[in-house]
């Protein structure tokens, strides 16, 4: 998977132009406000049509009522054109001219490490839930089919709960049991091996402490009728559904203690490169192609044995965009950030940290 440019229109504060990226790390440095990270979230958008902002206007150049994001895939040898559109809370996405949804996109395409990953440790459980959602949806089409379909599900069961319409109760149950059964089963599947490859990072990142990972169920597909009934007092007062995967969480533990409660804010930010490094290895895995690596601001990191992993994972994949204050090491391609535009300067010869092996 190569990205061979990436052009924006009113994307932020971006200049509109075309960037070219080569194989290898390209190293995209300057002050901050210059629009590093909104060029990695502009890039994240066109190859994998997600995005975190709540409001997509958000994502527009002030003043302005559209956007527009361009990419150039290069993968199994041929060329797609990933294009995304932003105007009016709307998103409209094509690959090679065609109108397509989320799911169809080539969804191996990108992995994005950001220095706020540490809010999956320390976060609510939903962080946990869209990190693994997220994931998941680009591993299964049908997964990321059936979750939308399930969430709207609980939402009006919530409304019909909120009315008192206890009549509507089974039809709504029964949607809930059989989506909410498949969403569970996936994610036990899936979170075994997310769980293996996290342990294995997290010891490379030379932690001494394990770390598991673990589906915390709220029901199961056994359970899921009975405990319905079971809380259906409680559902009835609350007016919301309050089994199933919407509740779940995905508990992360370091040593013997829940990481959340103990952990330091240098185990956190460990554990978070961890997952991170688990999510590009199951998708490597998955689609047989090793995703583009963007990795933001690698100069917030300060500890060194993580600043190094970083760079050497950078380096060993065949295309990583590396952001900071400073200019990443060992890159081919080196930009200078400034007020949203991009200036080619010639790379430094800094030589990568070592990394024990
Ligand atoms: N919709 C928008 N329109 C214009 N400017 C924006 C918009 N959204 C963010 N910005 C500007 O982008 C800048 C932040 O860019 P960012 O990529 O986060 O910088 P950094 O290089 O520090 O990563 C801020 O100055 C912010 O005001
Ligand atoms: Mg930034």
């Amino acid at each position: 998977m190569l990205l061979q440019s990436l052009t924006t229109l009113n994307y932020r504060n971006l200049t509109p132009d075309t960037l070219h990226f080569p194989a290898g790390v390209s190293a995209v440095w300057g002050p901050n406000g210059a629009g590093k990270t909104n060029l990695l979230e502009a890039t994240y958008l066109a190859l994998t049509g997600l995005s975190e902002v709540s409001r997509l206007e958000q994502l527009v150049l002030q003043g302005e009522s559209e956007a527009y994001v361009r990419a150039e895939l290069l993968q199994g040898g041929s060329l797609s054109v990933l294009e995304v559109g932003l105007g009016r809370g709307r998103r409209t996405l094509k690959v090679d001219g065609v109108r397509v949804r989320g799911h169809e996109l080539p969804r191996g395409s990108a992995v994005w490490i950001r220095p706020e990953d540490s809010d999956l440790v320390y976060g609510a459980p939903g962080g946990r839930r869209a990190y693994l959602d997220e994931l998941l949806s680009r591993l299964s089409a049908r997964y990321a089919q059936q979750l939308p379909r399930y969430e709207r599900a609980v939402a009006q069961r919530n409304a019909a709960l909120k009315a008192g319409e206890d009549w509507a109760m089974p039809i709504w149950e029964e949607t809930l049991v059989k989506l909410g059964s498949e969403i569970i089963e996936v994610r036990r599947r899936a979170v075994g091996r997310l769980a293996e490859l996290a342990y294995e990072a997290n010891a490379a990142l030379g932690s001494a402490k394990a770390l598991r990972l673990e589906l915390s169920e709220s029901t199961t597909p056994e359970t899921f009728r009975a405990d319905f009934a079971r809380r259906a007092a409680e559902e009835r007062a609350r007016g919301s559904t309050v089994i199933g995967p919407h509740r779940d969480d995905l508990t992360l533990t370091l040593g013997d203690f829940p990481a959340g409660d103990y952990a330091s804010r240098g185990e956190a930010r460990t554990i978070a490169l961890s997952l991170r490094k688990a999510e590009l290895d199951l998708l490597r895995e998955r689609f047989g192609d090793m995703p583009l690596l963007l990795i933001d601001d690698f100069s917030a990191e300060l500890d060194p044995s993580r600043r190094a992993f970083l760079l050497t994972l950078a380096a060993s994949v065949p295309q990583a965009i590396v952001t900071g204050t400073e200019e990443a090491p060992g890159a081919a391609l080196s930009l200078r950030a400034e007020a949203g535009s991009f200036f080619p300067a010639p790379p430094s010869q800094t030589p990568l940290p070592q990394v024990r092996a």
